[in-house]
């Protein structure tokens, strides 16, 4: 059984990887950073390899699944990702744009040509890491928040897709608040409630992925704001969102 994990370099990707491991999987590591990457292969030994990807170039996405086809991939993890704040006037607008490079157009690139593969074998997995950000519209974060909602609501339609045509393909959208590991410094921010650790978020997600669930909350304090985004209106959320962001620089 074999499992690519992009942003396997750091964070909740280096945990998901090795946990994967740990439950019969071979990796295969995606990054940038090779020498983080070769340090996690020499931690899991022969059940992992690695390949270096820029996934904000779409023409490196494609390439990647050119590569790996031969590889008879079961389950594709598209977790590499960063955030950046500030209010939207003053953010970066090529960092933007690499940053929906690579948290939307690399998501939805591999997710479409890996879903091809596997919906013609008729098995596999696709775990998509968003965010609770996915679920909310984001202000001082805007366009990471968006980017998330973009993987929440793509996964959303294939996952009714693959229901409808009864698949033995699933996918799953990993939906965490704070999770302690390298992207605040890359953001930026700083957290503004208690993070859980990456192994948690890993291993649930992990096991929500194996019982066909669509979206997996880890910790409760997180699920019950996704419950009260449903009993809100918008206007209202998006009001104590601009306050907790805030909180956050
Ligand atoms: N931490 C949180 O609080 C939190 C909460 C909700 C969701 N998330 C999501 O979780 C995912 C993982 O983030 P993390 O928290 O684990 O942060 P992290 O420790 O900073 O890890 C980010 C990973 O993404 C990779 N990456 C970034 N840009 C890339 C690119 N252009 N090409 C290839 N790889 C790239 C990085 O690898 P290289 O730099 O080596 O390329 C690194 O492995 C992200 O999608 C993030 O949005 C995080």
């Amino acid at each position: 059984m074999k499992a690519i994990v992009t942003g396997a370099s750091s964070g909740i990707g280096r945990d998901i990887a090795r946990e994967l491991v740990v439950r019969g999987w071979d990796v295969i590591l995606v990054a940038r950073r090779t020498d983080r990457l070769m340090e996690l292969k020499k931690e899991l030994g022969k059940h992992a390899k690695c390949v270096r990807c820029d996934l904000s170039h779409i023409e490196e996405c494609k390439k990647l699944h050119e590569v790996l086809q031969k590889e008879d991939v079961e389950l594709l993890v598209n977790c590499a990702g960063f955030g950046l704040c500030g209010s939207f006037d003053e953010t970066d607008l090529d960092k933007e744009l690499q940053m929906i490079d690579t948290n939307v157009v690399a998501v939805h690139v591999l997710t479409k040509l890996f879903l091809k593969d596997f919906i013609d074998k008729d098995k596999g997995y696709i775990l998509n890491v968003a965010s609770i950000a996915g679920f909310f519209s984001g202000p001082l974060m805007a366009t990471y928040y968006a980017t998330k909602n973009y993987v929440t609501s793509l996964t959303g339609a294939i996952y009714e897709e693959l229901k409808r045509r009864k698949s033995n393909v699933k996918i799953t959208a990993l939906c965490p608040g704070p999770v302690d590991t390298e992207f605040n410094s890359v953001a930026n921010v700083k957290f503004s409630s208690a993070p859980i650790d990456s192994r948690t978020a890993a291993s649930q997600a992990l096991d929500g992925l194996m019982k066909g669930k669509l979206f997996v909350v880890p910790s409760p304090k997180i699920k019950c704001l996704k419950f009260v985004k449903r009993l809100l209106p918008d206007t209202v959320t998006t009001h104590f969102c601009y306050s907790f962001q805030k909180k956050k620089k």
